[in-house]
């Protein structure tokens, strides 16, 4: 292992998550590459391996939206990988169809926040083992600057209600969990030298901008958005333990620590999200 670090990336094969793995890789990192396909994961480990022999590299496949094919991944890596310095989770789906998993869950509130919970809780412990040097290990989970317009989907009591598909509704809501999630998990987590951090990559020129789950009036707008090479580097502004002060619990956007979204910030709402990753765990 290199004196860096070693991190493991989900979602390497998108539009930002292939920038932040070659700037990572750039600034010695070795890397866990995790993608949906093994095909794709290990071609960019064969990449990576060519473009920095001095460094390590490692593929690992799963499907964030089935619990079972990522819990043996997950199990997998934490076997492999007792130590880690570092978590970026950038595996997110917006969608403009009403979907569900087949758990039963809303599409972006399983793709998004369960599936961001059960990786960081898999590689809990292997994360702890990696701030046992002195070092704090830290997580970076990607919100949206969208979860400023989410409703909470408890409001009415009784079944959430997380919203219509899309970047307004049940993304946004998926994106202010979240960062509620993270404000929720700082306090405790710190405890074990983790650093928790949710973070706004902003409006990026990449697939999902141009998806079907962004609304139409923006989307011919999407290829004046930020360019992915852009967003990755403001997202890795966060990833240094004593950046932003050393704190965690924080929204970070633009390279810079932001106001919390009000939603998130709300300590009943962080509540009610924590149930409800426990529940449907
Ligand atoms: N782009 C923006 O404007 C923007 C703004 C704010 C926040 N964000 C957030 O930033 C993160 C990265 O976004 P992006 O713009 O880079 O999106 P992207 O290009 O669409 O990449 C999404 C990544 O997630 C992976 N993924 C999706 N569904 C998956 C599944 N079921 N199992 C495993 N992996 C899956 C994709 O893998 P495949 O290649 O296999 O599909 C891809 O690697 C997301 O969390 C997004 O919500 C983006």
């Amino acid at each position: 292992m290199t004196e860096v670090g070693k991190a493991l990336v989900s979602g390497v094969t998108g539009g930002i998550g292939g920038q932040v793995v070659d700037q990572m890789a750039s600034q010695g990192w070795d890397l866990i590459l995790m993608a949906r396909q093994q095909t794709q994961a290990q071609k960019l480990r064969e990449r990576l391996m060519h473009e920095y022999p001095g460094q390590s590299f490692w593929a690992y496949a799963a499907d964030m939206m089935d619990r079972a094919s990522l819990s043996a991944t997950l199990t997998q890596i934490s076997h492999d990988h007792p130590s880690l310095n570092a978590l970026i989770n950038l595996a997110g789906v917006l969608s403009g169809q009403p979907r569900h998993s087949e758990a039963g869950i809303e599409w972006h509130v399983h793709g998004n926040v369960l599936a961001a919970h059960q990786i960081q809780e898999a590689l809990r412990a292997s994360l702890a083992r990696g701030a046992d040097t002195g070092r704090k290990s830290v997580v970076l989970h990607m919100s949206s600057g969208a979860a400023n317009g989410a409703k909470d989907p408890w409001r009415k009591g009784g079944t959430p209600n997380f919203g219509k598909p899309g970047m307004m509704g049940a993304y946004a809501t998926s994106k202010a969990m979240i960062a509620a999630m993270v404000a929720h998990d700082a306090a405790e987590w710190a405890s074990e030298g983790i650093l928790l951090r949710a973070v706004d990559p902003g409006p990026t020129a990449t697939g999902m901008a141009r998806g079907d789950g962004v609304p139409v009036l923006v989307r011919p707008f999407s290829g004046w958005f930020k360019k992915p090479e852009t967003s990755a580097r403001q997202i890795l502004a966060a990833l240094p333990p004593e950046a932003m002060n050393g704190a965690s619990g924080l929204f970070v956007a633009r390279g810079r620590q932001r106001r919390m979204p009000r939603l998130a910030a709300n300590t009943g709402f962080q509540d009610q999200v924590a149930e409800f990753i426990r529940q449907s765990a």
